[in-house]
């Protein structure tokens, strides 16, 4: 049996998936009790009073080829939170199973492994080495009952980028006996190459990509998992038949098109120029202790007064993320790079209420 089947509950291998209704465009349907006629106000290319495509080729074919992987590989659904509840599914059985994650760090990985009954074990990363990964601690704190090990990169909500050596070696280790996740939510924030080319050296390799944020299509929810082909067969089966809005795949359709995608990088680039001002900015204020080194869209702050600036910021009309409880994170917020003057005005109100 494959490395993956072996890991996967056994009841999901042995489901028969849903039968949808046989997606044959060329034919008039009368087979997915739809209306015949459009609803008002839709502008849709395809119809929203027809079930869109499952699992709809054209927007496979596009996102393997903007990540550099084969369609068999990669599966689409509503964000990448649909891909970390389908892994949590296909691999997490209640009372028995765990993940491992490195905190602080993305909060999806242990809601959808307690949603499922599982258990989340805690491996933080080194706050006093720039919030690095610890390979070794990493793979001392494993059991074989942590079939899914969640690794970050760029992190949120610190920002840095895990070491690619570091990654290789719990990728190397684990292969073959935990579903190793890299989330690469915010790597075109990082200037860094995506990992995801991976998966044809490791057989239970999994990458996690987005269009929520360098595409700018958060509202959207369009996410990928990319894997091994028998991984991308199993997800197949527990993700639901119809994941995507037909809006949502038209929209990442023209989001993906090359004049669009040049616009895109473009955006990134002006974004990055923003993030050092924000960054120099930030910590040239006397509420800002420190601000972490980013790789993403985001800044992580280390305040003197994390109160007062939020106070600031909501009486200029500005909110941040408050990660005060979160350990290791007690007097800290999560500061998203904005458009220039978005930032001008956190700047600002920073300032507002400073003595002279
Ligand atoms: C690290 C990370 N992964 C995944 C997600 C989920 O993104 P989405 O479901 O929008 O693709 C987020 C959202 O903030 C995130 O920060």
């Amino acid at each position: 049996m494959s490395a993956l089947f072996s890991l996967a509950r056994p009841e999901i291998l042995a489901l028969s998936p849903y039968a949808h209704a046989a997606w044959r465009p060329g034919l008039t349907r009368l087979h997915a009790n739809e209306a015949p006629w459009r609803p008002a106000g839709d502008t849709s290319a395809a119809g929203l009073n027809r079930y869109p495509e499952p699992q709809p080729a054209a927007l496979i074919e596009r996102l393997a080829a903007l990540y550099g992987v084969e369609p068999r590989n990669l599966l689409v659904g509503r964000g990448s939170d649909e891909a970390i509840d389908a892994l949590s599914r296909i691999f997490l059985r209640a009372g028995q199973d765990a993940i491992l994650q490195c905190p602080p760090t993305f909060g999806m990985y242990s809601v959808a492994a307690r949603i499922q009954g599982a258990a989340v074990i805690d491996c933080p990363l080194r706050r006093e080495n720039g919030w690095r990964l610890d390979a070794e601690a990493l793979l001392a704190a494993w059991r074989p009952e942590m079939k899914l090990v969640y690794l970050c990169s760029p992190n949120n909500p610190t920002g840095n980028r895990l070491a690619e050596n570091e990654i290789a070696a719990v990728c190397d280790a684990l292969d073959g006996r935990a579903v190793v996740v890299i989330d690469e939510a915010y790597v075109e924030w990082s200037g860094a190459a995506s990992l995801a080319a991976w998966i044809e050296r490791y057989r239970t390799l999994a990458v996690l990509r987005t269009l929520s944020k360098a595409h700018a299509l958060a509202g959207a929810r369009i996410g990928a998992l990319i894997g091994p082909p028998e991984l991308i067969e199993i997800a197949r089966r527990v993700v639901p038949p119809y994941a995507l809005a037909q809006p949502a795949i038209e929209a990442a359709l023209a989001a993906l098109a090359p004049e669009a995608c040049a616009r895109t990088d473009r955006r990134i680039a002006e974004l990055l120029r923003e993030r050092e001002r924000l960054h120099r900015a930030l910590e040239a204020s006397p509420l800002v202790e420190r601000v972490w080194p980013s790789a993403a869209n985001f800044l992580l702050a280390d305040c003197t007064d994390a109160g007062e600036f939020l106070r600031r910021g909501l009486a200029g009309g500005l909110i941040v993320r408050d990660l005060r409880g979160q350990a290791a994170l007690a007097g800290s917020l999560r500061v998203t790079v904005g458009e220039r003057a978005q930032n001008d005005a956190l700047i600002a109100s920073l300032a507002n209420g400073a003595p002279a």
